[in-house]
């Protein structure tokens, strides 16, 4: 009886608060309008930063693709901040802005490799656009993607806007189509959050930020990505990070579990940074984003891994007491109803993967034990 009731408590936990977390987002994103003076006609100036490093085989594509965007090129400025390449990223990019003179393009060559998110910095003090636009080397935009994303900016609540995925693959594998269902969700989220307050998980390939707030409090250098920092640090100005419904990047996804598994544990351990530095902003104000969205994506992304270990444990001891139990499992055989089930273990599997080599610290992840203090003890 105590298996039983164990089994059924921790599935619960696991999975009753997400699943009703997703439906009442995807109501929120069905009924309730943007509170926000949306401007089709809104243009400012704009500072598009791409921060490299040997990115010699994306550069020029990117830098064909942001100058066919629909905006006018005399709003806009190209700064490329690559940190000491050792490739030709450089020289194509000093080549491609001599091509392109109606963009004003600056070229920032950096000593040494010090990350992305210096880098950024390091742009910030050369930009002079209302927006500043953060995008990756490695993703493209749709032609409206910018202008989509801008016109949520025109209302002074709003202090930054980021985009969705459209996912490209050379092959359609598993690990892809798990990205892709794993997306899908992520949109529902995304969006229902930001309509009703500020959304917390973020992309950095088309990010924008207002200049003004990005004076004031700059990237965190802390944390080995842009973009989960950015949106929390927003909604801690008292200002609301948006999802745009409507504005997109292009990036290719690994197709092999392996090549997945390196990205995905990298980007979780950010997230992770993220979530556990900033934790003291749960319930501290009286926004949906501090009282349920920042709460809430804590426990999913910190709490809820941890409750898949003794889950996985309790489902093979029911599994060897009750075999009739595998029955449902045929439900499995039903793909969206395997994708959405692989996706989510699969994410949590991520999540503590990536928190155990966290916990084992940035430099290394083993260390030795304190030999002296045992021996006195045993002596004793
Ligand atoms: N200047 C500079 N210096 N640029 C760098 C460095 C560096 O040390 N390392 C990476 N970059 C550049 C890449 O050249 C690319 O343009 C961009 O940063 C993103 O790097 P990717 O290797 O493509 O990483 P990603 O696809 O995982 O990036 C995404 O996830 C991160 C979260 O961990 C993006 O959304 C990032 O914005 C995000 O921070
Ligand atoms: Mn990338």
């Amino acid at each position: 009886m105590l298996l039983e009731l164990l089994w059924l408590t921790v599935l619960g936990v696991n999975i009753v608060p997400f699943g009703l977390y997703i439906l009442y987002m995807k109501r929120i994103v069905k009924n309730k309008p943007w509170n926000i003076g949306i401007d089709f006609n809104y243009e400012p100036s704009v500072s598009v930063v791409i921060p490299t490093y040997e990115e010699e085989v994306t550069i020029r594509r990117k830098l064909d693709n942001i100058a066919e965007a629909n905006y006018p090129k005399e709003k806009m400025e190209i700064i490329i901040v690559d940190s000491a390449s050792t490739d030709r990223t450089v020289d194509l990019a000093q080549q491609w802005s001599k091509n392109h003179s109606k963009i004003k393009t600056q070229i920032i060559c950096q000593s040494e490799r010090r990350g992305m998110v210096n880098a950024l910095n390091e742009g910030l003090k050369h930009t002079r656009g209302q927006v500043f636009v953060k995008t990756d080397a490695d993703c493209l935009w749709l032609k409206d993607s910018l202008r989509n994303a801008l016109k949520y900016m025109a209302d002074p609540q709003v202090g930054s806007v980021a985009s969705l995925h459209v996912i490209q693959a050379s092959r359609e594998t598993s690990s892809v189509k798990t990205e892709r269902t794993y997306r899908e969700i992520y949109k529902w989220l995304r969006i229902g959050e930001s309509k009703l307050y500020s959304t917390v998980l973020y992309e950095g390939e088309l990010m924008l930020v207002k200049q003004e707030i990005l004076d004031k409090i700059g990237f965190d250098e802390e944390i080995g990505a842009d973009d989960v920092p950015t949106a929390i640090r927003i909604a801690e100005q008292g200002h609301r990070a948006i999802t745009a419904e409507d504005a997109y990047f292009i990036e290719q996804t690994p197709y092999t579990w392996k090549e997945k598994f390196r990205q995905k544990t990298r980007r979780a351990r950010h997230v992770f940074q993220a979530l556990w530095k900033y934790k003291y902003l749960i319930f501290k104000k009286k926004t949906a984003f501090h009282r349920l969205i920042l709460p809430f994506e804590t426990y999913v992304y910190v709490v809820n891994p941890f409750v898949t270990i003794p889950l996985a444990i309790l489902s093979v001891a029911m599994a060897v007491r009750y075999p009739w139990l595998l029955l449902p499992a045929l439900f499995l055989l039903i793909s969206r109803v395997r994708e959405m089930f692989v996706t989510h273990f699969v994410n949590s599997w991520i999540m503590l993967v990536a928190m155990f080599m966290e916990a084992g610290g940035k430099e290394k992840v083993t260390w030795r034990k304190i030999e002296e203090i045992r021996e006195r003890a045993n002596s004793k």
